[in-house]
């Protein structure tokens, strides 16, 4: 259920432990969720600060072991970013409100611009293990929303639009900036389920029957809230593995840990292209 009180109390203990509301580092312009295994983005930046999520008030810890359960607050060519390493699931019986803690403590502190990232499994067959898609949109398979129960109008309207989720201009720049870099960047739509279980085939077949090109157990809900609070969102999967029904192969955390490793290097290689890209649309 939504809490307002609690999401400004977590905003307010993240502002302090970056050094107060006139710290730069408290007033970033850009958001970054980073998903399993792509932790690595937040190493660049520059003069970076982090808190612990145990610091926070009603923060819940981030799950997987993969994940460093922090914020990261520094500057990528002189952008101020923030970097929330880790995040909360579902599956691990947190409620949409904590899994969507973050992101609108990121939108209380100020950011304009929020990009989320995580590990997914491939479901259109044309796309490698290891693939990088850029989300043109999502399915909520959740059975979930952030926004049940009562709306918060100083957030955002009660029904609010979902045409367009994913910005279109700054998928328009990940792709050129894919371009220019020689990364191949797919792009598609991304379903979440509460997970934790992987897929059957039938499932499988009927997730890619919607019309969904990988699935996976986040992000979804976290984009309707920041939609919900007007945010501009870019997402991307990394497919760590394929999912395809008539070829199902068993797959191990282990495994799709190693390849969203893997998979994140390329991305924080064209995040660090884009990000000033992002910003230069937002300083308009
Ligand atoms: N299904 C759901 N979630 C996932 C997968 C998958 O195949 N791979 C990584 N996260």
């Amino acid at each position: 259920m939504q809490n307002p009180e609690k999401v400004q109390n977590c905003a307010d203990a993240l502002i302090d432990a970056l050094g107060g509301a006139s710290s730069p580092h408290a007033r970033p312009l850009v958001g970054l969720v980073l998903g399993t295994g792509l932790g690595g983005v937040a190493d660049k930046l520059v003069d970076a600060r982090s808190v612990s999520f145990a610091t926070l008030p009603f923060f819940p810890p981030a799950g997987v072991n993969s994940h460093a359960g922090r914020f990261v607050s520094g500057f990528f060519h002189g952008i101020p970013v923030i970097v929330q390493q880790g995040r909360c699931h579902l599956y691990e019986g947190y409620s949409p409100f904590e899994v969507c803690l973050g992101t609108r403590s990121m939108a209380k502190l100020g950011i304009k611009a929020l990009v989320l990232t995580n590990a997914a499994g491939a479901l259109n067959p044309r796309y490698d293990a290891g693939a990088l898609m850029l989300l043109a949109d999502h399915i909520n398979a959740t059975g979930m929303s952030p926004l049940t129960g009562f709306n918060c109008d100083e957030w955002g309207p009660r029904f609010p639009d979902m045409s367009a989720v994913y910005d279109a201009e700054f998928q328009t720049l990940a792709l050129d900036e894919a371009l220019k870099n020689g990364i191949r960047l797919e792009k598609g739509v991304y379903l979440s389920t509460p997970g934790p279980q992987l897929e059957t085939p039938a499932e499988t077949r009927a997730f890619r029957l919607m019309g969904a090109d990988a699935v996976g157990m986040s992000t979804v809900l976290e984009a309707i809230a920041a939609r919900h609070m007007g945010l501009r969102i870019l997402g991307f999967s990394i497919c760590s593995n394929k999912n395809l029904p008539d070829c199902m192969a068993e797959t191990s955390l282990e495994e799709i840990i190693a390849m969203a490793q893997k998979g994140g290097e390329t991305l924080s290689r064209l995040l660090g292209g884009l990000i000033p890209r992002l910003a230069s649309t937002l300083a308009r």
